[in-house]
Formats: C-alpha cells, sequence, structure tokens
C-alpha cells in the first residue's frame, strides 16, 4: 500500500477517481531541480515541456488590442466567434480538413479539451486505449473520468510507433477511444501517412471506437517529415474523430492557455457541457491573442523549426556517443527518448546501484546536475527523456556532463 498523503493523514480521504493518482513524476522532479537550483547549484534543467522562446510580438499585440478594447468579459462558453473562425481557417488551409463552426471547441489548454473529451464521453469501465510511452496526462485523465487506460508497449524497434495488430488485440467491445499523439511527447515518434493507414483501417473495423489525435506538436517536425491528420487521410472516420491542437507549442503560448479541437458536433456540445461548469469559458485576452497567431504571418515558424532541428541533432548525436545509451532520432517536438538499458546494474562511485533509470536520472540530478525525466513516467522503462527547448550552449553543457557521469559508472 502507498504511504498515507499528508492529506489523508489530516484526516481526508480523497476521491476514489483520484486516489490513484499523484502528482506527475515531471512536476515532481522540476521541483526538485528547482529547489536544487536555489540552493545554488548549478542545475541544467532539460524536463521542461515548453519551448524557451517568447511568444511573438504581434501575438501580444492583439492581446493588448483586446485588453484594450474591453474584450475582457466572458466569452461564449467553449470560444469566441473570431476564435472558431480562425481555428476553421487553419484546419482548412493546414491539415486540409473543414469543419463546421459548431464542430469546433476552444478550452483553456489543449489538457482541458482532453478533460472535456473524456469526462463527456467516457462511462465508468470504458476502455481507453493508450500507445505508451505516453504523454503522461492521457492516462489520469481518463482514470479521473473513471475509465480504464489500456497501455499498448510500441518499442523502440517499432519507431515508438502502435502497430495495426495490436491496435485490433487491444480493441474489446468495451473500447470507448484510442489516443494517438503525432509527433509524440515524449519520444518525439511521429506518424506519416503510411504509418497511419493501418491503424485507421483497423478503426473502420470497429465502428463504436472513437479516435482521439492530439496534434499539439504539429508544427514542429524534422528533414522531410511530411504532418498529416487523420481526419484528412481517411474522411469515413471524421464523425468519430477529435482532432486536438492548440497555441502553446508552436507560438510559443504555454501560459496562455489555449487549447482547440475538432469533432463531431455531439461531442462538441457535450464538451461544452463539462467546461460550463468547469471553467465557464476560456480567458478573453488569451482568445484574442490566439486569433493573432492563428491568422498572423506564420513564416518564423519555420526559423523556430530550424532552430529546434539543430538542438535535436546536437542532442541525439551526443547521446549516441555515450556508451550504454541509445537514442532513435525523433522525427519532431523537442524531445528525445533514450534508453539506458547499458547502464543498469553499473555501480556509482559511492557504491549506489543503477538498477532502473528513476535511479540513472536521480544520478544526473545529485552528481551531473543535470534534470531529466526516467521513461517510468511515461509509462516505458528502462528510458529518459530530454527536452531539448533550450539553449545550445547549455546543451552542450548538458551533454558533456551525462558522458562524463556515465564514464564515472563501474
Ligand atoms: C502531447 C501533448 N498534448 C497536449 C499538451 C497540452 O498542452 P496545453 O494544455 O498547454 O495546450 C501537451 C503539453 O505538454 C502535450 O505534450
Amino acid at each position: 500500500m502507498n504511504a498515507p498523503t499528508p492529506v489523508e493523514e489530516a484526516g481526508f480521504a480523497p476521491a476514489s477517481r483520484i486516489a490513484r493518482i499523484d502528482v506527475s513524476e515531471i512536476v515532481r522532479i522540476g521541483a526538485r531541480a528547482q529547489a536544487l537550483k536555489r540552493e545554488g547549484e548549478p542545475i541544467i534543467i532539460l524536463g521542461a515541456g515548453e519551448p524557451d522562446f517568447d511568444t511573438p510580438d504581434f501575438v501580444k499585440q492583439g492581446a493588448v488590442d483586446a485588453i484594450m478594447a474591453g474584450d475582457t468579459k466572458y466569452t461564449a462558453l467553449d470560444g469566441t466567434p473570431a476564435l472558431k473562425q480562425a481555428i476553421q481557417a487553419k484546419f482548412a488551409r493546414e491539415n486540409n480538413v473543414d469543419y463546421a463552426l459548431d464542430e469546433i471547441t476552444v478550452a483553456t489548454g489543449a489538457k482541458q479539451i482532453l478533460f472535456n473529451a473524456m469526462m463527456a464521453s467516457l462511462n465508468a469501465g470504458d476502455e481507453v486505449v493508450i500507445p505508451t510511452p505516453y504523454w503522461t496526462s492521457y492516462s489520469d485523465i481518463v482514470q479521473i473520468a473513471e475509465g480504464v487506460p489500456v497501455l499498448v508497449t510500441c518499442t523502440a524497434e517499432a519507431g515508438f510507433r502502435l502497430k495495426a495488430e495490436q491496435l485490433e488485440q487491444a480493441i474489446t467491445p468495451k473500447t470507448k477511444w484510442v489516443l494517438l499523439n503525432s509527433p509524440s511527447n515524449p519520444s518525439g515518434a511521429a506518424y506519416s501517412e503510411a504509418d497511419y493507414r493501418p491503424l485507421l483501417d483497423v478503426l473502420l473495423r470497429h465502428p463504436q471506437v472513437m479516435l482521439l489525435v492530439d496534434d499539439m506538436y504539429e508544427h514542429i517536425t524534422y528533414d522531410d517529415f511530411r504532418f498529416v491528420t487523420p481526419a484528412a487521410i481517411e474522411p469515413r472516420l471524421k464523425n468519430r474523430t477529435l482532432t486536438v491542437n492548440g497555441v502553446s507549442k508552436a507560438y510559443a503560448m504555454t501560459g496562455w492557455r489555449i487549447g482547440y479541437a475538432g469533432g463531431p458536433k455531439a461531442l462538441i456540445k457535450a464538451m461544452a457541457v463539462v467546461q460550463s461548469q468547469a471553467t465557464s469559458c476560456p480567458s478573453s485576452v488569451s482568445q484574442a491573442a490566439s486569433v493573432a497567431a492563428l491568422n498572423g504571418d506564420q513564416s518564423f515558424l519555420q526559423e523556430r523549426k530550424a532552430s529546434f532541428q539543430r538542438r535535436r541533432d546536437l542532442v541525439v548525436a551526443g547521446l549516441n556517443v555515450i556508451e550504454g545509451i541509445t537514442c532513435r532520432v525523433p522525427e519532431g517536438a523537442f524531445y528525445t527518448f533514450s534508453s539506458c538499458a547499458g547502464l543498469l546494474g553499473r555501480k556509482t562511485a559511492d557504491g549506489r546501484t543503477i538498477a532502473t533509470d528513476s535511479d540513472f536520472c536521480n544520478y544526473l540530478l545529485t552528481d551531473a546536475h543535470v534534470a531529466v525525466v526516467p521513461g517510468s513516467a511515461f509509462g516505458l522503462s528502462p528510458f529518459f527523456r530530454i527536452s531539448y527547448a533550450t539553449s545550445e550552449a547549455e546543451l552542450t553543457e548538458a551533454l558533456s556532463r551525462i558522458a562524463g557521469a556515465c564514464e564515472a559508472l563501474t
């Protein structure tokens, strides 16, 4: 049994729907790293899931203009008409998918979109297929909504991608959703049209299953990878697909908290019911900024993408020369997900054994002063995730420290 939480000790027992869920390991590691930094330790934090770039000025200006124009009141429940129109145009322009305005919803981050979708659709015991490694919130949100996460391991050898046979096997009469995320947090793996096709064929054979695709990192892809979204590839699935996206990563707007989705009208309506009793509406000012982001000049995205690609190349090369670490080249996002299997069983200079990826990440934090997140936080061990959304100078220093720490293991 888990040790009682401080609230339990104080006489409070959490509801069963959240009892098995803890504050995410990513948040815990981040807090520990920040605390060490405050104590003066020279910590490099490679844990954050946000771009280090600033929100573009033209987006900030959109917010300032909205404030001065008095757009500071409650808005329509699930998005202003102006933002829904901007999203509609974005889906048509960039994704080749047409959504009517009542098939579009806006929430306080893509995280709330996921939350609204699960709360609106899951009955207790409904199953949700989640390819693993997965973004931690997927399984936690499903559990809060009293669903059952069905975790399907996608190996590094399979490019961390779900295979059609695995999907077929995972589907049962209780399956309500399949959650796909491309490019992926944490693996950076992405599905091309050819990768998606067999999965969509499986879904065509199971009409009770809905598909949620999380396209959050669509603008951060590398080399000649061509991003596609399933609703465009397979129009026959469009009426049971929720296409999730947001401004957080592409426009460096994590703090503005705007996410959105296109999907079947009945689902969108049910999601609005959840939102109406949770937050009433997303922030009016952030919605205005998002209109500016989506309707504005998109050329800066290419520069940022090029900068992320340089960092990806630096990190992948730097990791793969370290004996005991293997890093697959990710197609997108700003994460590497590397195996540390070759280091397990080794000992630190002061005699601690590195038995798990968590041990390895703890060792990197305490001895190399580099904060990274163990694969266990994403459901797959022994791996570790690096977020390379930081300067090349800091990445170079972090890689040299990691290499030194690994060499020191015996
Ligand atoms: C895969 C993925 N989806 C969704 C989100 C949520 O983004 P937001 O709530 O900031 O829109 C994140 C954030 O880390 C993510 O990594």
